[in-house]
């Protein structure tokens, strides 16, 4: 018997299957996304169940303190991804491609495509807006890469939507953003991402696609949520939308836990017997009587 098929077994075992997603949305059962950048949260987020995991480019801001996406690389993108991929196994994960990695042509956008999911371990990829990026999203799963659509606010443009602001506010807007969703559909995302739309125009959309919807800052009516680990956890001390619900507040409970570490360190409580290692006693006898 040939070993191809335990190999394959054993090499996607307890991974979530893609299109798992779309009978999570035939079935009315809501899908959980949340960001991730390094093998810990990673980890955590697979321990707590979720079922996506998005590397994304919000890195940018909530760990490397810049005030937009937009220079995020895609080396940055493939180092994360592989730190995440080592700490989740059953979550699918989505890795961000950055602003400028798919722009240009569709033969950029394959060759970015591919090099997330080789050399970083993605399972699949996200790109903003529709547009372009429609024809690109085709070209990358011709290519055989399943593609996340992201519309709405878009952050990597956002200088062009005059900021970060809910969109898809008016009639024609939002026909808009339907329109570019049935598109990414039609070039065959498996998802797609609806940031900061009003929620009866997230519940078009919804209603509109047979594939996922997945909101943030969208109200309760799309088939998934995503939030953003830094904000969700209280773990960032920029600017949070509005649609951010703070599950816990990190950012407060490390600031403690190392003003206590600090005190300690100053005045000698800190480090204990229990803290230090210890050595033979002759060994000990002989190091005191060489040493000089
Ligand atoms: O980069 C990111 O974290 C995102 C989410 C906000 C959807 O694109």
């Amino acid at each position: 018997m040939s070993d191809k098929p335990q190999r394959y077994a054993s090499w996607t075992a307890g991974k979530l299957p893609l299109p798992e997603l779309m009978e999570m949305k035939r079935r009315g059962e809501k899908i959980v996304m949340v960001t991730a950048y390094d093998a810990p949260s990673g980890r955590l987020a697979d321990a707590a169940g979720v079922d996506l995991i998005l590397v994304g480019d919000s890195s940018g801001m909530v760990v490397h303190g810049r005030e937009s996406t937009v220079a995020v690389s895609l080396d940055e993108i493939v180092f994360m991804t592989q730190w995440v991929t080592r700490g989740a196994k059953r979550p699918l994960v989505v890795a961000d491609m950055p602003f400028g990695s798919y722009e240009a042509s569709n033969e950029q956008a394959v060759a970015n495509a591919v090099r997330l999911v080789k050399d970083g371990g993605a399972d699949a990829v996200k790109l903003e807006r529709g547009g372009t990026s429609i024809e690109r999203a085709r070209a990358i799963v011709d290519a055989g890469i399943a593609v996340m659509g992201h519309v709405g606010l878009t952050p990597q443009t956002a200088t062009v939507l005059g900021g970060f602001k809910a969109q898809g506010r008016t009639a024609d807007r939002a026909q808009q953003l339907v329109d570019d969703a049935l598109a990414l559909q039609d070039a065959g995302c498996f998802a797609v991402v609806l940031e900061a739309v009003p929620a009866p125009v997230a519940l078009a959309v919804t209603k509109a696609l047979a594939v996922p919807t997945i909101g943030i800052g969208a109200g309760g009516d799309t088939d998934g949520q995503v939030l953003v680990w830094h904000d969700m956890l209280g773990y960032y001390e920029g600017h949070s939308p509005r649609f951010v619900k703070r599950y816990a507040d990190l950012g407060d409970a490390i600031v403690e836990a190392l003003g206590r570490y600090a005190e300690e360190v100053r005045s000698g409580a800190f480090p204990e017997e229990q803290h230090t290692y210890a050595m033979p006693d002759d060994e000990r006898a002989a190091f005191e009587k060489t040493k000089t």
